[in-house]
C-alpha cells in the first residue's frame, strides 16, 4: 500500500467510506435485515420493465442527444406545468441525468468557484459538501433545530454574506423526513431576493409526503424559481434506485452551465430508459398514488412498532423514520446501531452520521421503503429488545 513511486495529495482527505456502505456491509455480515440504506426491497412496475424492454428491442441503443431524450424531457416539463402550473421549456430548461448525484454535482461545479460559500442545512444528504469541496469553495453548515429538524430563517441570515453563493435545502429531509412549509420558502424568498445567492433545491422525495401535506417544491414560487435548480430522481420515484435516473430543471441561464458541466461529466444518459420514462410519465397516476403507497407503508411500520420503547413522531415525508431509543440505552448513536446490527440482526443509520461533526440524538434513521414481510421481519427482532 506504500510502496508506490508517488504521493497522492487527496482532494478530499477528510472523506472516507460512506456509512450507508459501512451499515450495508456491516448488515451482509451479520445477515442482518437491511434497513439502513435508501432502497425499495419491492419491485418495479411491470408495465415499466415492459416498455424499457421494448424500446431496447427497438433498437434505441446508442447515445441520447446531450440534454436527454426529447420525447422525456416534454414529459417532465408537462408533469410541471400539470402540477404547479408553471411554464418549462423543454429545450432549455430540462436536462436528463444519471441520477439526482450527479445532477447535484453538475450544478455546484458549474456554479461555485473557489472561496464561494455555500450554505447546508444539517443533518444532511452526504453528496453536498464533497462537490462543493472538490469546487475550492466553504461549505457552511447550519443545524435544522431538533426535534423537529426546522430551519431557523434568523441563523440563516446571520450566515448569508457576501461570499454567499448558494444554499442547498432538500424538502422532504433525508434522513428527517422533515418538510420545508410554504411559510419557510417565503423566508428563504424574502433572504435571496436582493442577492446573487442561487438554491439547489434537492426534491428527489416530492412524491412521498403524508397527512395530505403538499411539496412545497421551488418551482411553485417564481422568484425562487428563476434562480434555483430543482432536482429529481426516476430511481426514487419509480422504485428502481439501480437505474441512476433523474433530471434538474432550471432557468435558461443556469441551465446552460449546468450543460457545460454535464456534457463532459457524463454527455448523455441511457437511452432506452429515457424512451420509456416518457411513455411512462403520460400517465400521472404513475408517481401521484405513491403519497398512499408509502403513507400505508409508514402506518404500518409504525403500528408494528407501538409497543417497542422507542420515542418518535410520525415522519412527514421522505421513506425513513427516525427513532429516539434513549429509553433503552445511553451509547452513542454509532455504536447503538452497529450493536443493532450485530446482536439484533436489524441495520439502521445513525442520525449522527450526517453532520459533519457527529451531533448525536441517540437517533436512529429506519428505512420503510420495504415489503411488509421485511418489516414484519425487522420488528419480531426489535422485539427482543423489549
Ligand atoms: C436527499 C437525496 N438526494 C439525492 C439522492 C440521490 O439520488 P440518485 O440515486 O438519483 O442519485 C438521494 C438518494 O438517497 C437522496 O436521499
Amino acid at each position: 500500500m506504500n510502496n508506490y513511486p508517488f504521493s497522492i495529495r487527496s482532494k478530499l482527505p477528510q472523506v472516507g467510506t460512506t456509512i450507508f456502505t459501512v451499515m450495508s456491509a456491516l448488515a451482509n455480515e451479520h445477515q442482518a435485515i437491511n434497513l439502513s440504506q435508501g432502497f425499495p426491497d419491492f419491485e418495479v412496475d411491470k408495465n415499466l420493465i415492459d416498455l424499457i424492454h421494448a424500446e431496447y428491442q427497438a433498437g434505441k441503443n446508442q447515445y441520447a442527444p446531450m440534454p436527454g431524450v426529447k420525447e422525456l424531457r416534454e414529459a417532465i416539463a408537462e408533469k410541471y406545468s400539470n402540477s404547479y402550473g408553471v411554464a418549462i421549456d423543454p429545450d432549455l430548461e430540462v436536462t436528463v441525468t444519471p441520477g439526482a448525484t450527479t445532477a447535484i454535482f453538475s450544478a455546484i461545479t458549474a456554479v461555485v468557484h473557489p472561496d464561494d460559500e455555500v450554505l447546508i442545512f444539517e443533518p444532511a444528504y452526504d453528496c453536498y459538501a464533497p462537490a462543493i469541496t472538490l469546487c475550492g469553495g466553504v461549505p457552511v453548515y447550519i443545524e435544522l433545530k431538533a426535534p423537529d429538524f426546522t430551519i431557523d430563517w434568523e441563523v440563516v441570515k446571520k450566515r448569508i454574506n457576501h461570499k454567499t453563493r448558494m444554499i442547498i435545502i432538500n424538502t422532504p429531509h433525508n434522513p428527517t423526513g422533515s418538510i420545508i412549509s410554504d411559510k419557510d420558502m417565503r423566508q428563504l424568498e424574502k433572504l435571496v431576493l436582493t442577492t446573487d445567492i442561487l438554491i439547489l433545491s434537492d426534491e428527489v422525495y416530492e412524491h412521498i409526503l403524508f397527512d395530505e401535506q403538499a411539496h412545497q417544491s421551488v418551482l411553485r414560487f417564481p422568484k425562487l424559481a428563476e434562480r434555483s435548480f430543482a432536482v429529481y430522481s426516476f430511481g426514487k420515484t419509480f422504485h428502481a434506485t439501480g437505474w441512476k435516473l433523474g433530471y434538474v430543471i432550471a432557468p435558461e441561464a443556469l441551465t446552460k452551465e449546468f450543460r457545460k458541466v454535464h456534457q463532459f461529466n457524463v454527455f448523455s444518459t441511457n437511452t432506452p430508459v429515457q424512451y420509456a420514462l416518457a411513455k411512462y410519465l403520460k400517465t400521472p397516476e404513475h408517481y401521484l398514488g405513491l403519497n398512499a403507497f408509502y403513507e400505508e407503508k409508514r402506518n404500518y411500520f409504525l403500528n408494528l412498532i407501538k409497543d417497542l420503547p422507542f420515542i418518535y413522531t410520525p415522519t412527514r415525508g421522505s421513506y425513513f423514520q427516525l427513532l429516539d431509543y434513549s429509553k433503552i440505552s445511553d451509547e452513542k448513536d454509532m455504536d447503538y446501531a452497529k450493536r443493532l446490527t450485530k446482536e439484533i440482526g436489524v441495520a439502521t443509520v445513525p442520525l449522527s452520521a450526517f453532520y459533519h461533526r457527529a451531533k448525536d440524538y441517540h437517533l436512529l434513521r429506519f428505512c420503510f421503503a420495504k415489503k411488509q414481510e421485511t418489516l414484519d421481519r425487522a420488528v419480531e427482532r426489535l422485539l427482543k429488545l423489549n
